[in-house]
């Protein structure tokens, strides 16, 4: 056993091990509300809106002043950096706001991917550099929690045991930085080596679905049983929650999926709920299309999912058969960069 070097006082441990149980308490997930400038205009051109700061703010002003039962469904609302910094109409910085409903202000801190010389076409994520002290000025602005994304390309050739190794080890370095400021959603196995409090992180993994070219269908049974299943064998008990990004699926999909994850009958000692971008935004989206008037109808639509969700993550979902178009849109893109 090698020398473990005491890297947080037992306060930090507590205050890190709290935040993300607040985040993670029953019938609660994660709005992941951190896409960027340019993914958040990819969004609204879908809804021909333009992408400019003033409707990127308006659009989180709708969901973030949400009212109601949203705040039982929603732990924690991950921001990027520009909305970190944004107001209400009435002046009320988001921050805030989002605080004084009870949920935890996180904020994603990578900056994206770069590509990985001498593989097939992948990728490992940058931002290491000053990120300690972007953590210190981000916690003195409000958030309590941060994310960083790792992505692994799946083909006959990839994911390369080079990839997995150098996006494990900045996962590990990301998760061992932000522990000195506030608690991380990251990933495995570099972290004990960079003596990461586990107590204290979120994984944010994808659900075990078909590859995208797939012809064959799997049950919502089938992918439950795969994703507990590859939880079990991988992440530690320590870890108090698990939070599936949405990954493309549609929003009824990814719903009813995390209900089936939930209600599968293998031990699982982790929360499993949701930390959906898409599938928790898309027919709110829809159904504000850039129209100040329809801004109680996007809310109305961001409750509901919400909702639905919070349900899901308890494996209480009867799935309605809603097949109304905006919740069985397909939110599918190739080469999704987020
Ligand atoms: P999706 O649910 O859209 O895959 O996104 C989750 C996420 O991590 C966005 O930052």
């Amino acid at each position: 056993m090698t020398y473990q070097f005491v890297a947080l006082t037992a306060e930090q441990k507590s205050e890190l091990a709290g935040i993300a149980q607040r985040i993670v308490a029953p019938g609660k997930g994660i709005l992941a509300a951190d896409e960027s400038v340019g993914t958040m205009g990819k969004r609204l051109k879908n809804i021909n809106v333009e992408n400019t700061d003033e409707n990127r703010r308006f659009f989180r002003q709708i969901l973030f002043t949400t009212n109601g039962e949203v705040a039982d469904c929603i732990g924690g609302i991950i921001f990027f950096h520009e909305t970190l910094y944004q107001k209400t109409d009435d002046g009320t910085p988001f921050p805030e706001l989002v605080k004084d409903k009870g949920i935890v202000v996180g904020v994603k801190v990578d900056k994206g991917v770069v590509p990985l010389a001498g593989t097939d076409g992948e990728s490992v994520t940058q931002g290491l550099d000053g990120l300690a002290e972007r953590c210190a000025q981000y916690k003195r602005d409000g958030a309590e929690f941060a994310k960083w994304r790792s992505v692994l390309r799946i083909t006959e050739k990839a994911p390369s045991t080079l990839a997995i190794e150098e996006n494990a080890w900045v996962l590990a370095r990301y998760a061992s930085i932000c522990q000195q400021v506030g608690a991380s959603l990251c990933c495995q196995p570099a972290l004990n080596d960079h003596h990461v409090y586990l107590e204290g992180t979120l994984l944010k993994p994808n659900m075990v679905t078909a590859g995208h070219c797939s012809t064959k269908r799997y049950s919502p049974e089938e992918i439950g049983m795969a994703t507990v299943t590859a939880l079990r064998r991988t992440v530690p008990v320590a870890v108090p929650g698990i939070c599936f990004l949405s990954g493309g699926q549609t929003e009824e999909e990814a719903s009813v999926n995390l209900n089936a994850i939930n209600l599968c009958p293998l031990p699982k000692p982790w929360k499993l709920t949701f930390s959906f971008g898409r599938a928790l935004q898309a027919s709110a989206l829809m159904a504000w299309s850039g129209k100040d008037e329809n801004a109680e109808l996007a809310q109305e639509a961001y409750s509901k999912r919400a909702k639905i969700n919070s349900l899901a993550s308890k494996g209480e979902y009867s799935p309605s058969g809603d097949t109304s178009i905006a919740a069985n849109y397909s939110l599918y893109t190739e080469n999704y960069t987020y």
